[in-house]
């Protein structure tokens, strides 16, 4: 399968998800690296990599996020996208491209979703007091930070940690699962059966 990866920022997960899929026998390829910010630290990571990069500024399209993903669709239609996986994508979509890639837009939370989605989520974790948190591999609905769960990694919670801390450790994590929920996808090894995503693994 071809992919594309979205960042917007440091792009650890994207160059996890690129070193996996260069090994030998793993069912997709990283066809191109997309950023919607110019400064992105990860374009030059991708470039280290081997792989071609593309700079949508999302800045220069304001509001219009529709113009913005009419420009991106013609980029994932140009590298002939068969997947997506945002890795660190800080736009949100419109439901009308969430929905043209229902089943096929992968995402990666740092906590155990549904808890604490959307901004600050080791600080949320931090605030409940919860002894495990983690990772989650998720498709991608309208909703932010939801949709059918793919893969989970748990980390536990030290009675020390700050936000940087947990964030480190469940970090690790996060380049562990989304490389093997990409091959699980890929490979076809997940089924989507209404919000849940039923998998071969599990
Ligand atoms: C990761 O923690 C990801 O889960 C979150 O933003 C961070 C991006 O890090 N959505 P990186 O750009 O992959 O290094």
């Amino acid at each position: 399968k071809r992919v594309a990866i979205l960042i917007s920022g440091r792009g650890s997960n994207m160059t996890a998800l690129v070193e996996a899929a260069k090994a030998e026998g793993f069912p997709a390829e990283t066809a191109v690296v997309i950023s919607n910010k110019s400064g992105a630290e990860g374009l030059a990571r991708a470039r280290a990599a081997g792989i071609a990069t593309l700079v949508i500024e999302s800045k220069s399209f304001g509001k219009d996020r529709a113009a913005f993903e009419t420009r991106l669709q013609s980029a994932l239609d140009e590298n002939r996208i068969e997947l997506i996986c945002l890795a660190g994508f800080m736009r949100l979509f419109t439901a009308e491209f969430v929905q043209r890639w229902h089943g096929r837009m992968l995402n990666i939370h740092p906590s155990l979703l549904p808890s604490f989605p959307g901004l600050d989520p080791h600080g949320q974790a931090l605030r409940a007091g919860v002894k495990i948190s983690g990772a989650t591999v998720h498709f991608v609905i309208a909703e932010t930070d939801a949709g059918p769960i793919v893969m989970q990694g748990a980390v536990a919670v030290r009675g020390d940690d700050t936000a940087e801390t947990l964030a480190a450790r469940v970090l690790e994590i996060e380049h562990r699962i989304y490389p093997d929920a990409l091959r699980l996808v890929a490979s076809g090894g997940t089924r989507l059966d209404g919000d849940i995503c039923k998998t071969s693994a599990n």
